[in-house]
């Protein structure tokens, strides 16, 4: 026999997962609390998507996520897709705008998706409290838990772990989440920085820090992954930029990634015909009407891009187009968490069920969102883990 808890469900982690949890949750009549140590819920949904939260994405697939178990994502992301986030929405009035990709935004500002969330919450009767550090938390009985928080203790049936990643410590981020899953016996994978800024190498940034500020489209590809065809941004410390931000998802540190910068190009060909048209033009001109002079001058020494086109060899040619369509660049690292729009890795989703995101182990203890190892493209995806991940347990917990 359980004894009577002060809530049914607690939750900790008043982020964009445990705000879609609580309320979900709250509406099947569940007395939910839902706790933050943070003086604001939802900071990181108020700067998101530049202020405007790319809030989800029209094409939503399991591709779009990085997990340890590709098919743990299926189940909730079928049962709350996209539209039905679109259809919320909707329904409290907030304009939005489609942009390049499927990528949904707020016409005006990303505090509407807070504000939403919160009178959800409001309307389904789920309290909320601010500012409350959690210091331990132990099991029970077989199916509960207590809380011991700074300000008194609490009980709750259903434990929801909405803590999220390590990104952005400046916002409250914490390891929180990993430590309680280690604490209860579930296996947490080693976490890194995703959707992050590459930086360069000395040498590297010697050569390239000049070419600050210069934006190409591009294909860029980690040795494990797909290749993103998007803007590749050179900054002052490395690459960034969709392209890159998207491949440095799959990037391990010692691989190297590769670059096409012209990815709808036959530069061979380009090449070839430029020639034929006129012999005597520089390799530096024939290429800056394809890409940014400076770009250039950066990536062929000056011998060989003021050669005219009709002195180039066969092997040069080939060096050429390796260099713009293969280019291999072995970068020093990323900008790690405090840039990183999300934490790879994270508790393991073979603790859990896919369908209610319950652990296997310790029954009514559930995690939703970024805090578990599933990490979403850039483009609306990572939010989109977070309400249906979300939802999938507030429908159960
Ligand atoms: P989230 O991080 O949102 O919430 C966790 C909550 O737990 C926070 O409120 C925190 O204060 C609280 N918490 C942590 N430790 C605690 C503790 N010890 N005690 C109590 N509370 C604790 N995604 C996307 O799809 N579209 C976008 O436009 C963007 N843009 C974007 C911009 C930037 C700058 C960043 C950093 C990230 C994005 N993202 C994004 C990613 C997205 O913000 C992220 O994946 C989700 O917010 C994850 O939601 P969660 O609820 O899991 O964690």
């Amino acid at each position: 026999m359980s004894t009577p808890k002060d809530y049914d469900v607690i939750i900790i982690g008043a982020g964009a997962a445990g705000l879609m949890c609580a309320a979900t949750a709250a509406y099947r009549s569940r007395r939910v609390l839902l706790l933050d140590h943070a003086k604001r819920a939802g900071r990181k949904i108020l700067i998101s998507g530049g202020g405007r939260c790319n809030f989800t994405n029209q094409q939503v697939a399991p591709q779009n996520f990085v997990c340890s178990n590709p098919h743990f994502v299926k189940s909730a992301l079928a049962r709350y897709p996209s539209q039905n986030f679109i259809e919320l929405v909707e329904r409290h009035g907030i304009e939005y705008h489609e942009r390049e990709h499927g990528q949904l935004f707020c016409n005006d500002s990303a505090k509407e998706i807070v504000e939403m969330l919160l009178t959800e919450c409001e309307w389904a009767g789920v309290q909320v409290r601010l500012r409350e550090e959690i210091q331990s938390v132990r099991q029970i009985d077989e199916q509960g838990f207590e809380l011991n928080l700074v300000s008194g203790k609490l009980s709750c049936d259903s434990l929801v772990i909405a803590t999220g990643g390590l990104s952005m410590p400046k916002l409250g981020a914490t390891p929180f989440g990993y430590k309680l899953a280690e604490q209860f016996g579930l296996k947490v994978l080693d976490t890194c920085a995703g959707l992050v800024p590459f930086t360069w190498h000395a040498d590297q940034k010697q050569r390239f820090e000049e070419l600050s500020g210069i934006a190409v489209d591009a294909n860029v590809k980690a040795q494990h992954g797909p290749a993103f065809k998007e803007a590749l941004l050179f900054t002052h410390r490395g690459l960034s930029g969709p392209a890159a931000l998207q491949a440095s998802s799959y990037w391990t540190p010692g691989e190297t990634i590769e670059i096409d910068l012209l990815p709808d190009s036959d530069v061979a060909q380009l090449l070839i015909n430029a020639r034929e048209a006129s012999p005597k033009q520089s390799l530096k001109r024939a290429l800056s009407q394809l890409l940014p002079k400076r770009l250039v001058e950066a990536l062929f020494d000056e011998q060989l891009s003021s050669k005219s086109l009709n002195q180039l060899e066969h092997a040069e040619l080939d060096a050429i187009e390796a260099q713009l369509k293969h280019w291999q660049l072995l970068l020093n690292g990323t900008e790690g968490y405090r840039t990183a729009e999300v934490t790879m890795g994270g508790v393991d989703t073979d603790e859990l069920s896919s369908k209610t995101m319950e652990s296997k182990k310790a029954p009514g203890l559930y995690f939703v969102g970024e805090v578990m190892d599933v990490s979403g493209w850039l483009g609306g995806f990572n939010f989109q883990w977070a309400w249906a991940s979300g939802v999938a347990c507030g429908l159960d917990c």
